[in-house]
């Protein structure tokens, strides 16, 4: 159990003068991911504007295409989307072995069946999804413990599969999801890869295509869209080889199940990299959180812009038919009517939403669009917010009056409501805060849609829930899509987390755990008289990261892979230094700049003035080295001297919070429009013991955004 720190772990704010230190930055930059490509031009434009998304895809001989459920057939309002809108179809799940092959050379047909009849009879085509992969594989496969029987039984079984659906499948997922997640680039454990070795995939691909010479043959898989990962680049590496060799591959599925920002910034660059390999390439299981029109309406493009991106298929129809429900990631709302996704959707095939215009089509059909490059921003297109904007040089921001206060009661006698953390999710605002007093600190939750609401919000003391009692402090919480579930990172001493699979739930919260089995020695060996504080988790596509302070100079971050989290965290190093420890004193807060290859750091200061405010820096990777934004007492991210306070001066302090994020998942994405930040300040004329401070909270709103 970790040695915790006592809880008056920060001075009080009459802290020695601060000359501009200068800012030394430690970690390994590394190497620039970009890969720019000759552009692909769009194979057509369309000429005429249809008004559903399978006939106006179909103008640029593409398709659009569902993932559907057999069970759903019979409900009227499905079925008649369905058939209105997709002319290719993918079933959800009745292909699956687990479905087809539930004991070995028994094959059953029935499901799957259903939904290829439907499709044929409504001039649908059907995408084969999937022959052999390591989920939804019945466990007669997963235990098999010799290589000649599993090759036997991989062959039989996309030979039975593929010969009851001869002529029928456009193309099949011949294997899905073989490789690993995280830096690695290989392939992933399976019962195939480990007893088969990595040769399963040809193997497999070989098979299929002597089964249904026909058929299209893909490789599937999720988490390749960004050009500059580990995965993207090993299964990169597979179809060149196979391509090289002559190893039978069509295509290559992208999976595209994206969080709110939506696909990387170098998703048609990868688009159209894998596509000059000479395969076809399709997006195969799209859903976006929240369903964004922006994001929706980028990820169509970037497919409309890659003359080998010859369909889209999203997975389900309606929010309530996805498998990721509580997203509501898809066009359809859960009663069946298009919402706003539906007609970016359809306007980025190069279609129109009113159905009634039959004039040309002018926009979205991006002859010779050059390829995106992760490292340049999409051009901002006014009134598009989630498109990417800049990072001005400079701020200005308009504070609202106190929005927050402490809410003691009988058992909490609370000084201070402090160090909120806040995530927009479900219609509303989810703000987790610490509560301090000369007792000690606590955690506290409260949500409510809309600022206007946040006074009058309950507050639900934690220290009641699995998370205890004793001193927890400085949350910061997200959802780690890869596990569906939510995560609150804490210090108690030790960085430590709980989970919960409902964030509005406050009884839910698991109790606490480490990330680290003791202080990392680096962090010891600097720390000097500070304290351990303020951790904060981002993760990018392969790795997430541990940032931590010691109010003594040095922002540390430690390392794992998305897969391994939330263990393994290692590779502490110093992120960023300063020599005046309270120009780099602790808080920090890491971002996502949402459509941009750009990351953003802001870390509290100490003033001149006693007072508290914010330095910023940007990197292009989580891993990088930092270069200053506005990062000085002169031109701070935020200081009371770029706020104005049209309520009132209620603060000269400018502390500790959060950005409010685009989305809510563990990659922290910042739309960097009209910025907004939570924050804690106090009445400047209150003094004494630091732990009865009078901290209250409030909101920035950025005034000098360019969009
Ligand atoms: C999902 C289905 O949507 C769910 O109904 C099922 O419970 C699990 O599988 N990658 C794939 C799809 O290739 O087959 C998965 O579909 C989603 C992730």
């Amino acid at each position: 159990m970790a040695v915790m720190k006592a809880p008056g772990r920060r001075r009080a704010s009459a802290l020695g003068l601060l000359a501009a230190g200068v800012m030394a930055v430690a970690g390994t930059a590394t190497a620039a991911p970009a890969t720019s490509t000759a552009a692909d031009s769009a194979s057509a434009s369309a000429s005429v504007q249809a008004s559903t998304l399978g006939a106006q895809a179909a103008q640029s001989g593409r398709y659009f295409g569902a993932a559907v459920a057999a069970g759903k057939l019979g409900d009227g309002t499905y079925s008649t989307i369905l058939n209105r809108e997709f002319n290719m179809v993918t079933p959800e799940n009745e292909m699956k072995w687990d479905t087809t092959e539930r004991s070995r050379g028994s094959f059953n047909f029935g499901p799957a069946d259903q939904i290829v009849n439907h499709a044929t009879s409504h001039g649908q085509r059907v995408r084969g999804h999937t022959l052999v992969w390591h989920s939804q594989l019945p466990s007669w496969v997963s235990s098999i413990g010799d290589a000649n029987t599993l090759r036997t039984v991989m062959n039989n079984h996309i030979n039975g599969v593929m010969a009851h659906y001869k002529g029928k499948v456009y193309a099949w997922d011949v294997v899905n999801e073989a490789f690993a997640d995280g830096g690695s680039g290989a392939h992933r454990p399976s019962v195939f890869q480990n007893l088969l070795g990595d040769g399963f995939i040809e193997q497999a691909f070989r098979t299929a295509r002597a089964a249904d010479p026909a058929a299209k043959l893909c490789y599937n898989d999720y988490n390749i869209e960004n050009w500059s990962d580990a995965k993207t680049q090993g299964v990169y590496r597979m179809v060149r080889d196979f391509k090289a060799r002559g190893v039978p591959i069509d295509c290559v599925g992208f999976q595209a199940h994206f969080g709110t920002g939506g696909p990387p910034a170098s998703f048609q660059t990868t688009l159209s990299n894998f596509a000059a390999l000479g395969v076809d390439v399709q997006i195969t299981e799209l859903d976006i959180a929240q369903a964004p029109t922006t994001a929706y309406a980028n990820t169509v493009k970037a497919c409309m812009n890659v003359a080998r991106c010859n369909g889209i298929t999203v997975w389900g129809i309606r929010d309530t038919d996805s498998w990721r429900s509580g997203e509501k990631p898809l066009l359809f709302d859960g009663s069946g009517n298009k919402k706003p996704a539906y007609n970016a959707t359809l306007s980025a095939l190069g279609g129109t939403p009113t159905a009634k215009a039959t004039t040309k089509a002018t926009a979205n059909t991006a002859t010779n669009a050059p390829a995106q490059t992760p490292a340049k921003a999409p051009a901002k297109t006014p009134a598009s917010p989630g498109s990417a904007a800049a990072l001005p040089g400079s701020f200005s921001w308009s504070s609202s009056g106190v929005l927050m206060s402490p809410k003691p009661d009988s058992t909490h006698n609370i000084a201070g409501l402090k160090d909120p953390t806040v995530v927009y999710y479900n219609g509303k605002y989810h703000v987790f805060a610490s509560v301090a007093s000369s007792s000690g600190y606590s955690l506290v939750y409260l949500s409510f849609s809309d600022w206007s609401q946040a006074a009058s919000a309950t507050h639900h003391y934690l220290d009641r829930t699995g998370i205890g009692s004793g001193y927890r402090a400085a949350p910061q919480v997200f959802y780690f899509a890869p596990q569906r579930t939510w995560y609150l990172v804490y210090q108690t001493g030790n960085a430590s987390y709980s989970t919960n699979t409902d964030i509005s739930n406050p009884a839910g919260w698991s109790a606490p755990r480490n990330f680290y089995s003791s202080m990392p020695d680096i962090i010891k060996q600097n720390i000097g008289n500070g304290y351990w504080v303020d951790m904060w988790v981002i993760c990018d596509s392969a790795n997430c990261y541990l940032f931590s302070s010691d109010d003594n100079g040095h922002l540390y971050r430690s390392q794992t892979t998305l897969a391994q989290f939330p263990n393994g965290f290692t590779n502490t190093v110093i992120a960023a230094q300063d020599s005046n420890k309270y120009a780099l004193f602790e808080a920090s807060n890491v971002y996502k700049v949402q459509g941009s290859n750009q990351y953003l750091l802001i870390v509290e200061a100490i003033g001149s003035d006693g007072r508290r405010y914010f330095r910023s820096w940007t990197s292009s990777s989580l891993a990088g080295s930092w270069t200053p934004l506005a990062a000085s007492e002169n031109n701070p991210f935020a200081r009371a001297s770029n706020v104005g306070f049209p309520s009132g001066a209620w603060t000269r302090d400018i502390s500790h919070g959060e950005l409010i994020r685009a989305g809510y998942d563990q990659t922290l994405t910042i739309n960097p429009c009209r910025m907004q930040y939570l924050y804690q300040g106090m009445n400047p004329n209150a003094g004494g013991d630091y732990n009865s401070l009078p901290w209250r909270l409030g909101l920035l709103t950025q005034t000098n955004s360019s969009c």
